[in-house]
């Protein structure tokens, strides 16, 4: 793993699922009540598998994942977790259905898969999160590694990176 700091954020290169594993399950440990985090990333990016690792790390025992046509799942863990996935939302009117407020500002961790369907409705404060392919596998076929951009709030991103150092050097 690579880790590159940068203006109000940290890239890290992940080098397999395992890693990304491991960097969702300290987003999960660090998370409060009331982290949101919006997760972007082309399909097979691996949002879901990031989600899984966030889950991990609040203690939730089962693993989430990414059925189609539902748009939120929720587990309870140290703090319940609202998993979104607006891949099929098409407008933020869909959204008035669901109330999503009563999630993002209630007692939980949200995290949003596609949040940039609808990146209007996010605070400022929320963490947001970029994973990308590198170029290499459109040409090699698959390929493990990861770009994972992570912004967020300074107090945050501290604890958040000084976790990510600690877990390497162990
Ligand atoms: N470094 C890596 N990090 C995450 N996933 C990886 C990595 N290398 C390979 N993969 C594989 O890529 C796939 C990512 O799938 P995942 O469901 O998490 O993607 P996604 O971004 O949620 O896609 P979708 O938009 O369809 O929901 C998994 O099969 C995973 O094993
Ligand atoms: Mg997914």
């Amino acid at each position: 793993m690579y880790i590159e700091n940068i203006e109000n954020g940290i890239i890290l290169t992940v080098d397999s699922t395992r890693e990304t594993l491991q960097i969702g399950e300290i987003i999960g440990r660090t998370a409060e009540q009331g982290t949101i985090i919006a997760l972007n990333g082309d399909l097979g990016a691996g949002k879901t598998v990031l989600v899984k690792g966030i889950a991990k790390g609040l203690e939730i025992e089962e693993e989430p994942n990414s059925p189609t046509f539902v748009i939120l799942q929720t587990y309870s863990g140290k703090h319940p977790l609202y998993h979104f996935d607006f891949y099929r939302l098409s407008s933020a009117g869909e959204l008035d259905d669901l109330n999503f407020e009563d999630f993002f500002y209630g007692q939980g961790v949200t995290v949003v898969e596609w949040a940039e369907r609808i990146s209007e409705v996010f605070p400022d404060y929320s963490i947001k999160i970029d994973i990308e392919i590198p170029d290499e596998s459109k040409i090699d076929g698959p390929v493990q590694s990861r770009i994972i951009t992570i912004k967020g709030e300074e107090k945050w991103l501290l604890s958040f990176r000084n976790t990510v150092e600690q877990a390497l050097q162990t």
